[in-house]
């Protein structure tokens, strides 16, 4: 088959564009900024280091419409190519049209080009030539050995990766101005029940094998470090003010998707998760006070230094 063709999509891995465009702004908000900033420091030291100097060459892995280059390529060092790679090719006309016209933090050109490729064939070919590796909102639909083919293929290239956004399975509702999580049962109860149902459903496989969910960015980070990168992780949550449209259109879609995903996966369930939908529905109001915290984890990882 011909690396760019590829068979039908998994279902549970085809992302609506109005999502990815909901969450763009929270996304924005969350990303840890260290880490960014750790890589645009890394990536000039690698350009000073290399003559003449170079073109940098970064990848987005599932790129979606290109909210990852959007958001990186004024923050890191000129002058760039991208290649943005998804499975969707209408999610990647979009990142297209999107990111022209991007300029690097120091004003220098970004070239982007897209690859319609099927992610469960990544190899060290994929990334042959990259400095920077890059992934957003991706980790989580993947399995153990397609982290173990990441790794590999990153210490093939000796690039460091950047990989944001990747959900830790933990999420709380905290309540009223004050923002504490003091709460009356039975919603935490509830909570909890949905959060296992929806952690649980996360793991079925997604087209990339038996999915890591929450577990994901530790498990790159050890993976990672058997290879002799350094890594860092740090905490990148959204915290949705419940009172704000844009947040609690954002949350109510949240909400929604749970309930789907923890009532597919405890149907015994359903009447209790159908109510508690009803309940933490009622509070994304603009008179309401309350806070939705989803937790992410940012990675940034670099190569061992080449000792001659
Ligand atoms: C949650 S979206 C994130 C998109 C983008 N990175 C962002 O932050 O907005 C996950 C992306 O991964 C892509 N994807 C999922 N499974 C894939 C696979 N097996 N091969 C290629 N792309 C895949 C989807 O099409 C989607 O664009």
């Amino acid at each position: 088959m011909n690396p760019n063709e590829h068979a039908q999509p998994h279902p549970d891995a085809c992302f609506d564009a109005s999502w990815l465009a909901l969450r763009r702004a929270a996304d924005g908000a969350a990303r840890a900024p260290e880490l960014e900033a750790r890589a645009a420091e890394w990536l000039r030291q690698r350009q000073a280091t290399t003559a003449p100097p170079q073109r940098l060459r970064l990848i987005d892995l599932g790129s979606g419409s290109g909210a990852n280059p959007r958001h990186l390529a004024p923050r890191l060092p000129g002058p760039q190519d991208w290649t943005l790679i998804d499975h969707d090719s209408g999610l990647l006309a979009r990142a297209r049209a999107a990111c022209a016209g991007l300029r690097a933090a120091d004003g220098g050109a970004v070239g982007v080009s897209t690859r319609s490729q099927d992610l469960a064939r990544l190899d060290a070919g994929t990334l042959a030539g990259a400095d920077l590796v890059c992934a957003s909102a991706l980790l989580d639909l993947v399995d153990a050995a397609w982290l173990e083919r990441l790794a590999d293929a990153c210490a093939a290239a000796r690039c460091a990766l950047l990989v944001t956004l990747s959900v830790d399975g933990s999420w709380r509702f905290l309540s009223g101005a004050a923002t504490t999580a003091a709460e009356a049962p039975p919603t935490a109860a509830d909570d909890d029940l949905v959060r296992a149902a929806f952690n649980a459903h996360q793991r079925r496989d997604k087209g990339l094998g038996a999915a890591l969910g929450p577990d994901a960015a530790p498990a790159l980070a050890a993976c990672l470090e058997q290879r002799g990168f350094e890594v860092r992780l740090a905490a990148s949550p959204w915290r949705l003010r419940l009172a704000e449209p844009a947040d609690a259109a954002l949350a109510r879609a949240l909400i929604d998707g749970w309930r789907d995903a923890a009532r597919a996966q405890r149907p015994d369930a359903a009447a209790r998760i159908t109510a508690w939908h009803a309940r933490r529905t009622a509070e994304c109001v603009p008179h309401g006070g309350g806070t939705l915290e989803v937790g992410h984890i940012d990675l940034f990882a670099t190569p061992p230094r080449v000792v001659r």
